[in-house]
């Protein structure tokens, strides 16, 4: 410890059956067992077997200690894709598809997407701040401690910046870590022609949004019957030259050339994937695009799980995503890697490198988040399971007991 002890405050978590430290390349991640973790002003100083740990750290010398006998430590989880912030009812639509209406004749009728957007329109940032807190806290439960939010439900500059300014407030107070996206290319508005509103998105809404100073990431949805790659291309394009780093929604329900457009703008992701054949994967591979699945999406469409086994299979990382939003009511990342394990045959552990260091590489946080080795942020999930293999095993209730957000215990 620094000699500064006085106002250094530690952490200590000790006695864990497991402690998931990081990827490994053949299990999915390393894990330690009888482990602890010590964390000093937010950063981690130090993982491994307890005794070790407690010599160097005594419990009597920390300001907060967990005793995790019985238990399992992960690195707090990260959701890579979202859609948190909205306002509105959609379950009808959920019963209508149950019923054989797809996705997309829902959309192309004014519904989905379109449905929140006149929702959100007439709702104020006050609401939607509130809207948001209760679905952060609800994620920060079932132990997400960071969280990526598109806008993408306004669809003229106003209400893009109404959302973008909500996702704004409602991280900043909230222990969750919010990463804004800005989506003004989520659909194309009722009666609008879409070469118009491309252009009011690169010529209008871009600037603004750079204005305000909230984005980090600018998103399309890249897609059949929405915005075509060509169309991606240019507003990712555009994003990038306001300091915007690309994201797609690719190949969801019709391979139209997302793949490329990922590769071609640099982009730090491209999801959903549902479509993507071999020749995508190659793309994506050799273009440094983490691919994000969102199994959470498929199961409430009853529809075919991406191919996530290709990518593990040929070594490469895939990250899951909740992609949390009104077609896709799953805020629990334990739930995620479930869908990952038993959709998409992801042994436990590579579930959980998904939501955790691979989701972190996604939404290009690069300080060690998703990870508990030395220099990590200390943001852990304590389960009240034996192993981490319970994560995806149990689809019941939540498992987790506590969550820690930079050493400081959030939720309990
Ligand atoms: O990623 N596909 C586009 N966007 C969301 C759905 C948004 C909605 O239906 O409201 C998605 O699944
Ligand atoms: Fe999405």
């Amino acid at each position: 410890m620094s000699d500064d002890a006085a106002t250094d405050q530690l952490t200590v978590v000790y006695g864990a059956e497991e402690v998931v430290v990081g990827p490994d390349d053949e299990t999915g991640v390393e894990v330690l067992e009888d482990a602890a973790v010590a964390a000093v002003d937010g950063t981690v100083v130090a993982v491994g077997p307890t005794d070790d740990v407690l010599d160097e750290y005594p419990v009597e010398d920390a300001d907060t200690v967990l005793d995790a006998s019985g238990q399992t430590v992960l690195p707090g989880f990260v959701d890579p894709h979202t859609h948190a912030v909205f306002a509105g009812d959609r379950s009808d639509e959920f019963v209508a598809k149950l019923k054989g209406k797809t996705y997309e004749e829902i959309l192309e009728a004014g519904g989905g997407i379109l449905r929140t957007v006149e929702a959100v329109r007439t709702a104020s940032k006050d609401d939607l701040v509130a809207n948001l807190t209760e679905h952060l806290d609800a994620m920060l439960e079932h132990g997400t401690t960071t969280v990526e939010v598109k806008s993408g439900y306004g669809l003229d500059t106003e209400t893009e910046l109404k959302m973008l300014a909500a996702i704004d407030e409602a991280g900043a107070d909230h222990p969750v870590d919010v990463i804004p996206t800005f989506m003004g290319a989520h659909a194309v508005p009722r009666g609008v022609d879409t070469d118009e509103y491309v252009e009011e998105v690169v010529s209008e809404q871009l600037p603004a949004v750079a204005e305000q100073g909230v984005a980090e990431f600018c998103d399309v949805f890249c897609e059949r019957g929405v915005f075509t790659a060509e169309q991606s291309h240019r507003i990712l394009e555009a994003g990038r030259e306001y300091g915007l780093t690309p994201k797609i929604h690719a190949d969801e329900f019709a391979a139209i050339g997302g793949t490329e457009v990922a590769a071609d703008v640099g982009a730090s992701s491209a999801d959903h994937l549902l479509q993507t054949d071999a020749e995508g994967r190659e793309t994506l591979v050799e273009g440094d695009v983490v691919p994000v699945m969102l199994p959470g999406t498929a199961f409430g469409l009853g529809a075919e799980y991406a191919d996530a086994r290709a990518f593990l299979d040929a070594g490469h990382e895939v990250a899951l995503a909740s992609d949390f939003n009104p077609n896709c009511f799953a805020r629990s990342m334990g739930f995620v890697a479930t869908l990952g394990s038993v959709g998409m045959r992801m042994t436990p552990r590579e579930a959980i490198r998904s939501i955790t260091s691979a989701a972190a590489k996604a939404v290009d946080r690069t300080d060690g988040t998703g990870t508990l080795r030395q220099g990590s942020p200390a943001d852990l999930v304590v389960l009240d399971t034996p192993t981490a293999t319970h994560l995806s095993y149990r689809f019941d209730t939540n498992p987790v007991s506590t969550v820690l957000k930079s050493g400081v215990v959030v939720n309990e």
